[in-house]
């Protein structure tokens, strides 16, 4: 139960946006500046916390060494918070409602009748390729583009992998490291193990690194490169029209010619 009822609670999810603290919107810093307090997680700039000068900060993510709090416990923990002291703004990664349960904590605080507003954030699905020139849709070489979880609640590759790499879509993947040689055992299948992939680890972040290849190689760069989660995932023929990748993507042909 609340602690104490006596304040006006307003919860506002913000979308902390990729990585670079700039990239936040200015209705998201207007939230913060606002803030009693600020439930945030693991993938958002710290210091985007300045903004919240007068208000209470609480860490709900995952980091190792780090109790982590469940989505119940993270649900109750806003709407306890959110009467306790008021003006509550939860902070998320990219934009909240991309495969970050943004929608199922609004329900939650919802149903308790509070004052809730969604301010959306720049997600790391589209942002991230950009940085490294990736165009995910491009007159002539790509018509739509899917964003596809590695990671369902059941631990799997979402099925729709499968159906996306048989189209000539760009497929971007969220959380799908684990899954990779999986990802490519797909295309192998389909006959298209030549497709181009590029995977961003830590975009616009100090240590940010990248891979790229074809499906049929790409295993054996990220055990060079020890790339890991968090990561971008990008498959198709825009990863090889990146100018910005044209020189690595080059030097890759040439090594597995
Ligand atoms: C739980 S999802 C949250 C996505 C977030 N809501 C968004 O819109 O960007 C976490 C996954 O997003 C991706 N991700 C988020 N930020 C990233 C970044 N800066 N660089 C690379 N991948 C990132 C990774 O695939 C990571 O495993």
């Amino acid at each position: 139960m609340p602690l104490i009822k006596n304040k006006h609670p307003k919860v506002t999810l913000v979308g902390a946006g990729p990585g670079d603290p700039k990239l936040i919107t200015l209705k998201g810093i207007e939230a913060l500046q606002e803030a009693d307090v600020v439930l945030y997680d693991a993938l958002v700039n710290i210091e985007l916390l300045n903004y919240a000068s007068n208000a209470e900060l609480i860490f709900v993510g995952k980091r190792k060494g780090n109790h982590s709090y469940t989505q119940d416990e993270i649900n109750q923990l806003i709407v306890d918070k959110a009467f306790e002291f008021g003006n509550l703004v939860r902070l998320k990664g990219g934009d909240s409602f991309i495969f970050g349960r943004g929608s199922e904590e609004i329900q939650f605080v919802d149903s308790f009748g509070i004052e809730t507003e969604v301010i959306p954030g720049i997600s790391s699905a589209t942002s991230v390729p950009v940085r490294q020139g990736i165009s995910l849709t491009q007159r002539g070489v790509s018509e739509s583009f899917w964003v596809i979880t590695g990671t369902t609640t059941a631990r799997k590759l979402s099925k729709d992998f499968e159906l996306a790499a048989q189209s000539t879509a760009t497929l971007v993947v969220l959380m799908g490291m684990a899954q990779l040689a999986e990802m490519v055992a797909i295309f192998e299948k389909l006959g298209k193990a030549e497709t181009p992939i590029a995977i961003i680890q830590n975009g616009f972040m100090p240590d940010e690194k990248v891979g790229i290849g074809r499906m049929n190689t790409i295993l054996e760069i990220v055990a060079k490169k020890q790339l890991s989660n968090p990561a971008i995932i990008v498959i198709g023929e825009v990863v090889q029209h990146s100018t910005k990748l044209h020189s690595i993507f080059q030097e890759v042909e040439e090594f597995y010619k």
